[in-house]
């Protein structure tokens, strides 16, 4: 069930460059969210200004965690947030990720600020007794939210190889692939090229590829129509789903991008 809550901020600091990890005690989200679910932020004006989304990278007792990239006016205001703040959020809403179906290789995948809903994904796992791969990139070292992880065997790449080896991350996972024989699970977040490549390479490798999708949101409550994505899933004739209802999380096969 979700639940306009008031949110005490517990922490809020940079973690990266121009990204920030939140925590914010709001115990009836963290008590009911799931991995790939995502919260609406109100902001103060809120009737002028449209909530904004954020996937929920992680839960500690009656805390959920945000990990945000300061991008526009209110990440800036989020920036501002001081311990013992209260801020209204609306949660957990979307679907989450499906992970129980199959559990011989779990790999997860994101670019940069994208590893926000993986981060929880990959604490689920941890709990399970699986330790992931997690295949992490950035354009560079300082642009990563974090350079090690005990809950997973990470693989890190950045363009300029500052850190980790140098090019993309999904031809890392390409190397990767091309040595394990067992199928795989792919749950994936970052940018389109990012998605797309992924398309591509599940044509050809034997994994299944879940993908969470940012889509600029308006009402994040299915109200809008604002976040359309093209769905050949298709048994009920509907050609479209609400990245903010049905998703965010699709199998990638379902997901059709425009040229
Ligand atoms: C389901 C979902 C989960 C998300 N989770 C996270 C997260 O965990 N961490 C995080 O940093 N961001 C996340 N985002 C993106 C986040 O909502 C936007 O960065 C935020 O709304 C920007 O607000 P702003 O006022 O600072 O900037 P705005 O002025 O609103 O946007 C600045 C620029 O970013 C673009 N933009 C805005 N929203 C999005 C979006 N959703 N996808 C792509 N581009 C966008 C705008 O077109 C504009 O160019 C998520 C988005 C969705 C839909
Ligand atoms: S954002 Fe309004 S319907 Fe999805």
């Amino acid at each position: 069930m979700k639940c306009l809550s008031s949110g005490i901020v517990v922490d809020n600091r940079e973690i990266a460059e121009s990204i920030c990890k939140a925590v914010i005690s709001v115990p009836s989200i963290a008590n009911q969210c799931l991995p790939g679910q995502f919260v609406n932020i109100y902001f103060q004006d809120s009737i002028r200004i449209f909530p904004r989304p954020f996937s929920i990278a992680g839960v500690d007792n009656d805390s959920i965690h945000l990990v945000y990239k300061i991008i526009g006016p209110q990440t800036k205001v989020m920036n501002h947030w001081n311990t013992g703040d209260s801020i209204k959020i609306l949660g957990p809403l979307g679907n989450g990720f499906n992970c129980t179906a199959n559990k011989s290789e779990m790999i997860l995948l994101a670019g940069g600020v994208g590893a926000a809903p993986l981060m929880f994904l990959r604490d689920q796992l941890f709990q399970d007794g699986i330790k992931p791969v997690f295949f992490l990139g950035a354009r560079t070292k300082s642009q990563l939210p974090f350079l090690s992880d005990p809950r997973s065997r990470l693989m890190l790449s950045t363009d300029d190889g500052s850190i980790g080896s140098k090019g993309l991350i999904t031809d890392r996972l390409i190397e990767y692939l091309s040595k394990i024989n067992d199928p795989a699970t792919v749950f994936v977040c970052g940018p389109d090229p990012m998605i797309k490549t992924m398309k591509l390479i599940s044509f050809t490798e034997n994994i299944s590829v879940y993908v969470s999708l940012e889509k600029t949101m308006a009402c994040g409550l299915g109200l809008c129509q604002g976040c359309i994505v093209k769905n050949s899933s298709d048994n009920t004739g509907k050609h479209y789903s609400l990245v903010c209802k049905d998703g965010p999380v699709f199998n990638l096969n379902d997901v059709e991008f425009d040229e």
